[in-house]
């Protein structure tokens, strides 16, 4: 069964009637103002894309690692990962990006959930052989929680010692690398993802990396085949990991458009809203169930998508992703000030 994602405007225009041209889509933590792509040569488009190794030493570079390996999107690491693995069990965020565990269960291992405040008990599980491998996302999506590093290296020593394996999304990293542990990676039982689609606004190139020791990486380059990263991917991620220009700038525009819009929701919310946090790619607030349900359809019936995510039977949040211009900010305050009476 595929899972539901957010950014998918066919479905939006199916249960709403509203064309797709027509929505302000903010279901996404996918940078708006993404790495502005220009007009690729033509030739891209049609020799093999046999591996450049300029995209590999512009990742180098960028990721700060020598050991990694381009992938069509983390994606794909997160599909192949649990197919390196015998039999185990591994812990998985409960409120998370649910194709982590749909494929960790589809490869028929045991899957144990654990909530965001329950990783501070996790060192014991591991000592004890309870679970094997951990799995984390951070910064969470959509709970937006980050794990500090100190408590990460703790377990990575703990996981080590018993063979096991720490695999970190980080996907939404890229807005504040100095929380990545990609400088760990030297002590080995560590795997990390990382995304174009995200910082670099680039989710429909398809463009990730894999970061883990190297046999870990062939065993994934065994499973991609030839010719699995198009051309046009390798040009542009070149491209865009080298722009270190444009890649300061943003990540301070990034933070500057996340509290702002933070800020304002908050405040318009002040009363229902039970929490709020947020990354620099996304907001999300955590309301009773039912009033996060009538705020989502209110906010769908005038155009303006977010993601919907329940959380237990009695609260759900959304996710708000960012806006990109004055325009945007116009339209939903516009629409929030007429639902909220604010
Ligand atoms: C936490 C997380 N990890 C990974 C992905 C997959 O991203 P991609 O395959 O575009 O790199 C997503 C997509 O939304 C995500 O939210």
């Amino acid at each position: 069964m595929s899972l539901f994602h957010g950014g998918d405007l066919a479905a939006a225009e199916k249960a709403f009637g509203i064309k797709r041209e027509h929505w302000l889509d903010l279901s996404t933590g996918i940078n708006p103002n993404g790495w502005p792509v220009p007009e690729l040569p033509a030739e891209i488009f049609q020799r093999l894309p046999f591996l450049d190794d300029a995209l590999i030493a512009a990742a180098s570079s960028y990721y700060r690692c020598d050991t990694l390996l381009p992938i069509p999107g983390s994606q794909f690491a997160i599909q192949a990962l649990p197919g390196l693995f015998p039999k185990c069990t591994v812990a998985i965020p409960n409120i998370a990006y649910q194709e982590h565990r749909a494929a960790w269960v589809k490869a028929r291992h045991k899957v144990v959930l654990y909530a965001d405040n329950e990783i501070n008990g996790m060192g014991a599980d591991i000592e004890s052989g309870r679970i094997n491998h951990l799995l984390v996302i951070n910064p969470n999506n959509p709970t937006c929680k980050l794990i500090e590093k100190k408590q990460l290296k703790s377990y990575l020593l703990k996981l080590k010692k018993r063979n096991g394996f720490m695999i970190i999304d980080e996907t939404f990293m890229d807005v504040m690398p100095g929380n990545s542990m990609i400088d760990c990676l030297d002590t080995g039982h560590l795997i990390i993802l990382r995304s174009l689609g995200k910082f670099f606004g680039l989710a429909g190139v398809r463009l990730g990396f894999l970061l883990a020791e190297i046999g870990i990486c062939n065993k994934i380059q065994e499973q991609l085949g030839p010719w699995a990263v198009s051309g046009p991917a390798q040009w542009i991620g070149i491209q865009a990991l080298s722009d270190t220009n444009w890649q300061s700038n943003n990540r301070q525009y990034l933070y500057d458009q996340s509290k702002r819009l933070a800020d304002y929701l908050k405040k318009i919310f002040s009363e229902e809203m039970i929490s709020a946090d947020n990354t620099p790619l996304y907001v999300t607030l955590n309301f009773n169930e039912g009033f996060a349900i009538s705020l989502y359809e209110q906010l769908a019936e005038k155009g303006i998508l977010v993601r919907y995510i329940a959380l237990d039977n009695k609260t759900a949040c959304l996710r708000f992703g960012l806006l990109n211009g004055d325009q945007q900010w116009f339209r939903l305050k516009s629409v929030l000030k007429t639902l909220s009476n604010k």
